[in-house]
């Protein structure tokens, strides 16, 4: 495993369900569905789906309770797949542990493949890409939902509050996590997946509407931003205080306080 492979591992070791717990708050703005079910509504009606760095198997759930037949989800982190295993809905999948960069699957087993917020985080993307074609049936569908460059209302702030204090964390206690153009933008995903024999992606942009108490949004934007965890707890202290008093001006009446992260969503298929 590489150095940001082990990173990854150990942090969604310690936090196992932070990811879920984080997209299943939030709504995709003016939609109503978690980010999970708009990223398996764009792959329907597919009954035999792959999800790389598919986390506790939040995603993995919905396609089941979409009706799909065969499961499938590979995983850096154990900690991450052993909550996936206690989903009722995944007692028949296939979760394994591993590199998306090694499949453990036979040539055309899938008719999708599906990655959330994790193939923006994947070392050497052109060797997974080269591993979904081989996996995917002809003319198969990979779909992925990655970070977007901006976040919205407090999450905005509480960037801007955080990223000077991320800069005074000593350089071998910083996260240590791969993000490139070539797995976050479009041009770039283009550029990894054409060799692979994937026609250029579908592109669309959205909000995950992440509004609640301010507690609340506290709490998620710190699940939101691997480097949060990087602080001490002096940090960690002045960045909430001026995250609650910066952001008293946006609080809404009742008391909410909006917030939110862009992703999008970018879809393909293999061109034979
Ligand atoms: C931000 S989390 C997203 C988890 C899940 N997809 C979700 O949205 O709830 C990123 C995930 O990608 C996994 N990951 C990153 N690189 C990977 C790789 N090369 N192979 C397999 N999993 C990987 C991490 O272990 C982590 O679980």
């Amino acid at each position: 495993m590489t150095a940001a492979e082990n990173y990854l591992r150990d942090y969604h070791d310690r936090k196992p369900d932070a990811m879920s717990v984080l997209i299943e708050s939030g709504r995709v703005t003016g939609d109503g569905r978690t980010s999970y079910q708009v990223l398996a509504d764009r792959v329907a009606p597919a009954r035999n789906v792959l999800d790389l760095g598919c986390g506790d198997g939040a995603l993995l759930a919905v396609f089941a309770r979409n009706g799909a037949e065969k499961l499938a989800g590979m995983d850096l982190s154990e900690g991450q797949l052993a909550l996936a295993r206690k989903r009722p809905e995944l007692a028949g999948a296939d979760l394994r542990h591993g590199r998306a960069q090694e499949l453990p699957f036979a040539d055309a087993a899938f008719e999708a493949v599906v990655s959330h917020m994790a193939f923006m985080l994947m070392d050497d993307p052109e060797t997974v890409a080269a591993e979904v074609a081989r996996v995917l049936v002809p003319r198969g569908t990979f779909a992925i939902v990655v970070g977007g460059p901006d976040s919205t209302g407090a999450t905005r702030v509480f960037l801007e509050l955080a990223r000077p204090l991320f800069r005074e964390v000593p350089e071998e206690r910083r996260a240590t996590y791969t993000k490139e153009r070539r797995t976050s933008e479009r041009s770039g995903i283009d550029e990894v997946l054409a060799p692979a024999g994937f026609a250029p992606v579908s592109w669309e942009p959205y909000e995950i509407d992440l509004t609640a108490s301010p507690e609340t949004v506290w709490t998620l934007c710190c699940e939101s931003f691997y480097s949060t965890d990087t602080l001490d707890e002096d940090q960690r202290t002045r960045l909430r205080s001026a995250f609650l008093a910066e952001t008293e001006r946006l609080r809404t009446a009742d008391g909410r306080l909006p917030a939110g992260l862009s992703v999008n969503l970018a879809k393909t298929r293999l061109l034979t």
